[in-house]
Formats: C-alpha cells, structure tokens, sequence
C-alpha cells in the first residue's frame, strides 16, 4: 500500500475562536466537498457539508439512544482530532472495474462522554463521503441495546428523488419519483438531484453485525436514520466493550453518471479476507429451469408439471453447453415444496433430491458437457432449517462440482425476525463465510442488500433486493422507467440478479398452454414484460451481475438471431463506464472484458436517440460491431418484438448514433478485427 502520511495532532488549534464550540473541517482532494464537524455547547454532535462552496447538508446530528440508559449522544468534548490521507489502487476478481483507485482525506474525531469513549471517522473522497462511529463504552460487561440511531441528513435544498419505500421485510417495491420533501421514508440508495443540479445517493457501506439503515422524514428536507429492529424493538444488541457502525455514505456527483462510476461503497469496505487461490470465484452467464415456473407452466413441486426433471435439466445443459453458456440453474430439485408458505408443513431438505432429478447422473452430465450446475437453496425465511443443514448441503454441493448457490428468503422470517434486521444481517454474512469456507459462491433473492461485502468477500457475487423479471410473469410487471432508474439506485449498491433477457415478451408462447396455472394471487392473465425485445438484450449490460442469466424458456433462443448477443458477451469484465443518462429517463454504458466492449442503451417509455462517441475504443483498431437495435416501428406497448440487427466497422473516432424505441434500447458488441 502506498500510504502518503499527513498526521496533524490538533487538540487546541481547532478551537476556532474564544466563545466558540470546538469545530473542524475535512475537504475532498480535489477540495469540492467539504465537511465540517462541530460538538455544541452541551456536548451535541453536528455535521454540515458543503458542495461547490455551496451548502449541501445543513447542521444534522449524530449519536444513538442506548436502552439502559448510556449516554452515545450528549456531553461529548473533543479530544482531539487526526487528519491523514490515502492514495492507492487495489485490484478485486471481478467486478464492474477490476482496478479501483482509493483516493481520500480522512479526519478522525476522537471525543469523549461519561459513558463513552467515540471516534468519529470521516473519510472525503471527489465522489462523496462516509463516516461511521466507532464506540468504546464504560460497561459492566451487560449488552447495550441501541434502540435509536440520531444520524440525520438534512439537505439545504430541495430537488427530486428517486427511491423505494422503507421496508425492513423487502426490497420488492415499486419506485417512487418524488420531491425530497415529499419522502416520509425511504430505503437507501435513496438517489437525488437538488435544486442546483448535484446529484447525490445516500446509503451505507459495510454492513457487518448490525441492522440496515432506511430514512425516515425529520423537518422539512431532512431524514433520520430509522434502523430496523429486533421482534423486541430493540434496535442493535451489542456484546463486549465496543463497536463501529457500517459507514453512513452520501455520493456526490455533478452528473448522474457519475454516481453509477463512483468505486466509494467498495472502498470503504474491507480488503479480500478469503486467503489463498480465487479461481473458484468466477462470473458466469447461465440459463435455468425458472421462467417456467414464474409463468405457472411448470411446478417447483415434483408432479405432472415438474420443471426440475432429469431430463429437462440435461435439456438446458445441452442447450448450455452449444451456446456458450457457463451454467445452469434448477429450481424446484429438492424435496419439501409441498410446503414452501405454511409453516406448518415440513420445510426444505437441501441435500435430498425429488424422485425425479437424479442429482449424480446430472453432475455427471454437465461436467462431460464442461457445463456448471448452479444449486439452489429456498430456505422461506426457515433459518434455523438452513442452518443446520448448511454445512452438509454446502460440503454435498461442492462434491457435485457445484461452485455457485441462489440462495432464497421468499417467506416470513421465523421467530418474528425481519429480512433486514441485525439477526438476519448476521446469518446473511454467516451463510457467505461458510460458503467462502467451502470454496461457493453466493446468489442471494430477497437478500439484505449490498453494502459492498463483495470486496471482503468476492464470493459473494450477486443479489436480487428489487423488484426483478419475475414480477413481470405475475403482476402488472415494471413498467419502461425501472430499468432505468435500477442502475441509478439499487445497483449503486451493488451488482443485482434481475435476470433480464426474456425474449417471449407477449407470453404468446405460453399464455395459452393447457398446462398453465395462475399460482401467484396477484396474476390477472394480463401480464408481459413492459420492453422491446432490443431492450431485455441491453439489459444485459446495463444491468450488472457476474452471474448474468439468460431468463427465457430456451426453446424460446432456439434459432433466435438476437441471442448471439448473449453467445458473445462476456460477463467477466474488467472495466466499465457510464457515459450517460439520466434516472428514471435513459442510461448508456460501455462495459470491457478482455479486448472485446459490449455497450448497452436503454429508454424509459419515451422514444429517444443518443449520440455517442466511440473514443473508449482503443486507439487505431477496427472493430466489428453487432448492433441489436429496436426496429423503426417497434414500441413497448404495440410493436414490442421488432428488431433489426446491423454490422459495422468502426473505430475509436467514430460517433455512434443510438436510436431507441418507446420503452426500447440498444445493445452493440464490439470485437476487434483481425
Ligand atoms: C423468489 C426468487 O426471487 C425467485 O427467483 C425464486 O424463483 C423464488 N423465490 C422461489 O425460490
Ligand atoms: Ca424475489
């Protein structure tokens, strides 16, 4: 680590004055974001920040209210405070960009109560800050119960907002287009454009041992944090002297883009705790026994409609295995469905095979076929049945030549836990550790959202945590502006197992099949997916996982031109940027592996064409580009299958011009001539 040093002791030269409170300042490196911190006269802690030497969050608070009765959020006095700096470029697996520069200024506060010792760690970056507590109390060895957290934002400004409900139990929600003031609660990303045109994303990074953060309204443009909580109310139980909270995160940035292209969720976690060789830990495109039961024309329950069948799976690694493809998922293998929503019946067994998959012979199979199994394990919110079943499964899994597990939460959470709560945070880390210990990697639905783990732990590969293609086989779907307001939200977070690629936009395919059952109550028989074709291919680029899959039934890609794209694309990039657009409205983004780019362009319901320059090409190559784009007559609504693809040379001085459909996008591949 190249660390460049700059420690200055200031104890009695912060005292900016006679009378005052003690207060001291951090600034960004390139000096467009400051931070100041100030303790009050009864020993009340504030924060404001400053963009373009313009307010930006005016005086909000910090602290905790603790059960028993310890003071974390009074009488604090500085002690003394530390500046340093850092500056150094680390390297992960994989990633959006595989080679990340670190760059910030650090001010560390070090205060002091009758009840507590307090660092307060900030850390100022040109894309945003963080800043966490880290606690060491007076104790007599009992747990302190946190049952608040004071942590407010308060914007100077008002603009518009882009964000999902609160919710401690799921991430499944429709979003929202509101004034800042307008937001009574919001989960985090919660993204936004204030008056003067910055852009800013609240969220939190590393979270390990604690409950996830969401917002709540205080004042007219301010949040408090709202943290979720035990069954007892009790917000976080903390055992032994001391403990340091996930970073509180604001990203800032003059462009939307620029929050997309911001590594500062990732730098303020963990370097890579897994030791030893990473090979195992590779992204990957994958098809799946899945749609099909999302669209009720086969069951996860063995039977007539059984989707997970020997026989079909040996199908999709066929199917794998001529088309590039790195995987396969099964869903609905394993016994205990009969039971998947009531409680009363006996849950999932994770290493006992339906009659009808015959676990060796398909592991077999697709290993002569040089095709990966993905398992999969619903646990239904049963912890405690996953748990105790978690090593075997993971130890049986890996036997079979399986390197990857979705993981599911798709129930209630036993023991009147919530999905987000810091119980469920410690055993979604649990399961990612083990895994880690058992050479897995991790695909979590209905997770705790990311918070960057993926650095610490690269196994930890990707998440759904939004509303996802599945939405689309049974409810009224999500409509043209989610897929463009994701990339600018929930994957700030972290990389999102949406699963786009559908190609049977209409179900005209399967809507009909006397085999079909309505299996989700919200089902009316209307649904369909609410883009063009040209769309669910560029999703595949906007839309980032390592593990990216191919979602449709694959008779559906049998012969179908558009699905070179997936043949073609690479998930294992190595550097990646969003060159433009704008939340809920449009997105383009340029994704590198190797020496092929693959771009991808997407609309919201309004039809628009980009220009953009080529100059992330390199320099002096031809390249061949396909390019997967809406016919001329194609719309979401109407036209949603017309397609037409396109080759051209080009080269980095070229200008690409980007035409899209209503609810439309745009998908090119990019490989050099020889
Ligand atoms: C919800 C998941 O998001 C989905 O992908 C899965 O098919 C079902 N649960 C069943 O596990
Ligand atoms: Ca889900």
């Amino acid at each position: 680590m190249n660390k460049l040093f700059l420690t200055i002791i200031a104890i009695t030269a912060m005292l900016t004055g006679c009378g005052r409170t003690p207060s001291t300042t951090v600034s960004s490196p390139n000096g467009k974001i400051s931070l100041n911190f100030q303790v009050t006269e009864e020993g009340t802690m504030l924060y404001e920040v400053q963009v373009n030497n313009k307010p930006f969050i005016l005086p909000s608070r910090l602290g905790f209210e603790e059960q028993t009765g310890m003071v974390l959020a009074n009488y604090f006095d500085v002690m003394g405070v530390e500046f340093d700096k850092e500056d150094e470029t680390w390297t992960q697996p994989w990633g959006e960009n595989k080679t990340i520069r670190n760059k910030y200024n650090e001010m560390v506060v070090h205060l002091s109560s009758i009840d507590a010792n307090l660092t307060m760690r900030f850390r100022l970056f040109d894309d945003g800050l963080g800043f966490r507590y880290e606690y060491g109390y007076a104790t007599d060895g009992s747990t302190l119960l946190l049952t608040d957290e004071l942590t407010e934002f308060n914007f100077a400004q008002n603009g518009v907002s882009w964000s999902i409900a609160a919710d401690f139990d799921t991430y499944e929600l429709p979003y929202r287009t509101l004034p800042i003031d307008q937001v009574e609660d919001a989960n985090t990303p919660i993204t936004m454009k204030t008056e003067d045109g910055v852009y800013a994303s609240i969220h939190e990074a590393a979270l390990v041992d604690f409950p996830e953060m969401t917002l709540v309204k205080k004042g007219n443009m301010g949040f408090k944090s709202n943290l979720a909580h035990w069954p007892d109310g009790v917000k976080a139980r903390i055992e032994g002297g001391t403990f340091v909270t996930p970073w509180r995160t604001i990203q800032i940035a003059n462009e939307a883009v620029g929050l997309i292209n911001s590594a500062l969720i990732l730098n303020l976690n963990e370097p890579c705790a897994i030791e030893g060789d990473l090979s195992w830990i590779r992204p990957m495109k994958y098809v799946g026994i899945w749609w099909g039961m999302h669209l009720g024309i086969e069951s996860w329950v063995m039977g007539d409609r059984h989707g997970a069948t020997t026989q079909n799976v040996k199908k999709y690694i066929d199917f794998a295995a001529a088309n590039n493809i790195d995987a396969v998922l099964a869903e609905g293998w394993n016994q205990g469905w009969e039971g998947w929503g009531d409680p009363s019946q006996v849950p999932f067994s994770y290493t006992k095979p339906y009659a009808d998959f015959d676990m060796e012979e398909l592991a077999r199979y697709a290993a002569e076929k040089g095709v990966e199994l993905i398992g999969h394990h619903e646990t239904s919110g049963h912890i405690d049945n996953y748990e105790q079943q978690m090593e075997e499964a993971f130890a049986w899994s890996k036997s079979l030549g399986i390197n990857n597990i979705k993981t599911g939460y798709a129930g209630g959470i036993t023991g009147g836990q919530q999905h987000h709560n810091q119980f469920m945070v410690r055993h979604y880390r649990k399961v990612v550790e083990r895994a880690a210990a058992h050479r897995l990697s991790i695909n979590a639905h209905e997770p705790i959202k990311p918070t960057g783990i993926r650095r610490t732990y690269p196994n930890m590969m990707s998440a759904e945590g939004a509303r996802g293609m599945e939405w689309n086989a049974w409810s009224e779907g999500n409509p043209p502006h989610h897929h463009v307001l994701l990339p600018f939200t929930r994957l700030l977070a972290g990389p999102m197992d949406y699963t786009p690629g559908v190609f049977d936009i209409l179900f005209e395919k399967t809507r009909n099949l006397p085999q079909r059952k309505k299996w989700n109550p919200q089902d009316k028989g209307n649904s369909r997916v609410n883009t063009t074709l040209a769309k669910q291919v560029a999703n595949w680029v906007v839309l980032y996982s390592p593990v990216q899959m191919a979602s449709d039934l694959v008779e559906h890609y049998e012969g179908h031109p558009c699905f070179q794209f997936f043949r073609d694309f690479d998930p294992d990039s190595d550097w990646s940027e969003a060159l433009q657009g704008e939340p809920g409205e449009f997105i383009a983004l340029v994704r590198r592996a190797k020496e092929n780019f693959f771009l991808g362009a997407t609309t919201n319901q309004e039809a628009r064409t980009l220009t953009i320059p080529l100059d992330f090409l390199k320099e002096g190559i031809t390249y061949k580009a396909i390019i997967y784009a809406d016919g001329d007559d194609a719309d979401w609504e109407s036209n949603p299958l017309e397609y037409k693809i396109v080759e051209r040379q080009v080269a980095s001085t070229d200008t690409l011009t980007v035409a899209m459909a209503k609810g439309g996008g745009q998908a090119v591949s990019f490989v050099p001539v020889e």
